[in-house]
This record gives structure tokens, C-alpha cells and sequence, in this order.
């Protein structure tokens, strides 16, 4: 049962809803590599290749949805769930949109792919890249990035490029670079990333039964993913496999908010750029490409967009780790901007809210020990907030080798 070649404007080519979704979900029963991966098994909503087969996979996609049981009880939302694009292969969000675009690239015949990133983008393209038997080309901002994803970028064999200038100036001169060189360019802009990036929609409204949340929330940085997901919730509502769009909301850093302030001053109409600064390096942008789509899907889904503080982002990405899950900070904005939007009453508690955890706890581990030995804000950061900040902390304790130390440290340590 295949559709090849559909499109959801093809009225009359239009595939039955029931037959779609049964497909979808009896290939994660199959041994194929494409139909394994949480990309590819919704193929029929994604005709960017010649051929299917020439698909480079990871087995992306597929990732959990959590209840986040604590933050539920403590905000008083019924149902508040974690969609954790951080147990991607690379550990973000960006492999699924990488699998789409780099095999793109490869049917073409490019040898040589590129991007500019602040992290993320660079581990997963590198990844796909060595997977496909490609060079790649790595920009980003020198001394800006989580080690985690330099390592992996080192890892998987690209050539790897630290610019002393910020994520901005590094898209600056990759667009020179690919207007000198046949070298496919690997960035946001990249249609075929934002093929791949809708499908957590499918997922999402999938493991809901066909149900859409109410609220979807993610982070903003080059503010590419948000139209990516609102496109997926569309088409599905096209098809007829949903009946509504969730309100989509975008949180930002309030050190990297150049979309709240566009909202403020301008209704979104303008964009000022700025010079970003935040410890969440993944969203550390000043100037987002795809600021306009971010606008519309935000307008169009009747969502918000606000920023939240260092300290804000620090909590709620404990309190994330508390439950289990981990994340990396940029992700954290999500329950973040959640507790804002709930406090203003904004989202009442018989919503089912979705958050969007983009990225891996481990991509970023110093920020992580920074926060539990205590050194990652500054006192003007940490406000009123410090009692707040110490209950998350989990230091690890220097202990004497001998049962009874161990015993004692077991003790004095809050439940
Ligand atoms: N979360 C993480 C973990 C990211 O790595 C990024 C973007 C975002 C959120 C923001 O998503 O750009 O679509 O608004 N990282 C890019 C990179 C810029 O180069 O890895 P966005």
C-alpha cells in the first residue's frame, strides 16, 4: 500500500485516512531500516526523493512521550507531557530533520555538505554525513558551544571550523562559502529539514490516538522547528487524520529574545537583530533566519511567545532532571515559559500541554555540574530565588572509603 508521490493538496489522490494510519503504525512492526526510522515509516507525507531507498537513516524519530507526573501535579495540569527529541541517535531534534535533508543531498551526487550551528545541527549533520559516505563542513562560534557537541561533530569525521565571531557571523560566512563552492548547505533554511522536522507532529498525534494537544511549546532560537511542527499538525488536519492545530507557543532566552521583542514592538512585523547571550548556547541567536514563518504559525495557532530568565531556565531544567528525564538548557525554556503562561492564567488546567524537550541532558554536562555545585548564576541572577535554587541542587559529596562515611552522607542528605 503505497502513495508515491502525494501530496496533501492532491485533492483526488487524497489516501484514506484509516489506511494511513494503520500503515504508519504497523511498519514500527517491521524489520526495514526505513520503516523503523520515525522519519521515514511516514513516507507518504514526505516526497522529497527520487527514491525511497536512497533514505539515509539512523533510526531517528520514534521518541517517548513522558507524563511529566511532578510538574503536572505542581502546576495543575491534567495532562502535561514531554516530547523527548533528545533520544534522537545524535541526542536532538536536529536528526530528523537531517535524515530528510541530507539524503537529499546525497541522491543529488554533492559531496560536500555544510552548516553553520550552534551545535546540534553540526553533531547530527556530521553523523548523517559519515553515514553517507560524505565530506562536511562545520562553522560555529568559537568558545559558544556545549563540548558535548563539539566532540561529536570531531567524532563523526567533520571538518570542524571555530570562528571567533557568534552563530550570526558564522551564517555570514558559510553563504559565501556556498555561493563559491558546489557544497550543499545544511541550515534551517534548508526546505527538506523542515520535511523531516514536522514528523514529531505525526508522532505526537499518533501516541494521543489521533487527539491533538491543546498546546504545543518549544524553544526559539533560529526559529525553524516551530513552523516545522505547525506545517506537520496541518497537513494532518488536511488529511482529515485530525480535527484542529494545537496553539503553538515559542519561548526564548530573555538574553536571546529577539522574537519577543519583535512581538512587542511591532506585532512581529519587524525584527530587530541583536547580540544574544544566554547559557543556553543551543538558542544563543540573535538574528533567526525563519523568524517570519515563526510569526505566522505563532499568529495562526492563536500561541504566545515569551522569554524567560537564566535563573527560570536553570530551575525548570532541574526540575526536569528530578524527574528522570534531563535535558539540555535550551529544552528547559519549554517548562519555563510553561509556568509563566500558567501563572497568567493563560492555560487552564484541563489542557493537555506538550512540551518540546529538543535536546539530550549529556549534550551539556558542564552546565549541568555548574548547577549543582552551585556556580552557574551569578547573585544578581539568582534574585529572591536562591532557597528555590538550593532544594534542586544535588551536589556530590567528597566521602572517606568506608561503609560508615557512606552511611553518614546517605543520612544527611534531604529526601
Ligand atoms: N533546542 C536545541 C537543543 C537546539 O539545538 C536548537 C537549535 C533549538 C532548540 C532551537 O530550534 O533554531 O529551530 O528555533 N539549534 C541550532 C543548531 C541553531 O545549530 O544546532 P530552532
Amino acid at each position: 500500500m503505497e502513495y508515491a508521490g502525494w501530496s496533501p493538496r492532491q485533492g483526488p489522490n487524497r489516501p484514506n485516512p484509516g489506511a494511513l494510519k494503520w500503515l504508519w503504525r504497523e511498519r514500527r512492526c517491521s524489520s526495514e531500516a526505513l520503516d523503523q526510522s520515525g522519519v521515514w515509516r511516514f513516507r507518504e507525507l514526505l516526497p522529497i526523493l527520487e527514491n525511497c531507498g536512497n533514505a539515509i537513516t539512523l533510526r531517528e524519530g520514534n521518541t517517548p512521550l513522558y507524563a511529566l507526573t511532578q510538574a503536572s501535579r505542581k502546576l495543575g495540569i491534567d495532562q502535561l507531557l514531554a516530547k523527548h527529541q533528545g533520544m534522537n541517535p545524535t541526542g536532538s531534534f536536529k536528526d530528523t530533520g537531517m535524515t530528510a535533508a541530507l539524503s537529499v543531498a546525497k541522491e543529488r551526487g554533492f559531496e560536500w555538505v555544510a552548516c553553520a550551528s550552534t551545535g546540534n545541527t553540526s553533531a547530527a549533520m556530521a553523523a548523517y554525513a559519515a553515514r553517507a559516505g560524505m565530506r562536511s563542513l562545520v562553522l560555529i562560534p568559537e568558545g559558544k558551544i556545549a563540548w558535548g557537541k563539539l566532540s561529536q561533530a570531531m567524532d563523526y569525521g567533520a571538518v570542524t571550523c571555530q570562528l571567533k565571531t557568534d552563530f550570526d557571523g558564522c551564517v555570514k560566512v558559510l553563504a559565501e562559502i556556498v555561493r563559491q563552492e558546489p557544497v550543499y548547505l545544511l541550515n534551517s533554511v534548508n526546505p527538506y529539514r523542515l520535511e523531516g522536522q514536522k514528523t514529531p507532529a505525526f508522532e505526537i498525534a499518533e501516541a494521543l490516538e489521533w487527539n491533538v494537544p491543546d498546546h504545543l511549546i518549544v524553544p526559539g532560537g533560529n526559529l525553524a522547528n516551530s513552523s516545522a511542527l505547525g506545517k506537520g499538525f496541518r497537513e494532518l488536519r488536511e488529511l482529515g487524520l485530525v480535527a484542529r492545530m494545537p496553539r503553538i507557543s515559542v519561548i526564548q532566552a530573555d538574553g536571546a529574545n529577539p522574537l519577543v521583542r519583535s512581538f512587542a514592538a511591532s506585532h512581529g512585523r519587524e525584527l530587530e537583530p541583536l547580540e544574544a547571550h544566554t547559557r543556553a548556547t543551543a538558542i544563543r541567536i540573535g538574528h533567526p533566519a525563519s523568524w517570519r514563518k515563526a510569526v505566522r504559525v505563532i499568529q495562526d495557532s492563536d500561541g504566545w511567545c515569551l522569554d524567560v530568565s537564566e535563573a527560570e531556565i536553570a530551575i525548570a531544567k532541574a526540575e526536569l532532571g528530578a524527574e528522570g528525564l534531563g535535558c539540555e538548557p535550551a529544552s528547559a525554556v519549554t517548562l519555563a515559559g510553561l509556568k509563566k503562561l500558567r501563572a497568567d492564567d493563560k492555560i487552564g488546567s484541563g489542557e493537555t500541554v506538550v512540551l518540546l524537550l529538543t535536546g539530550h541532558t549529556l549534550k551539556d554536562a558542564d552546565y549541568t555540574i555548574d548547577f549543582h555545585r552551585g556556580t552557574l548564576l551569578r547573585e544578581e541572577e539568582v534574585g529572591g530565588r536562591g532557597a528555590e535554587i538550593d532544594s534542586l541542587r544535588h551536589n556530590a559529596v567528597a566521602v572517606e572509603a568506608n561503609p560508615a562515611a557512606v552511611l553518614a552522607a546517605m543520612k544527611g542528605t534531604p529526601g
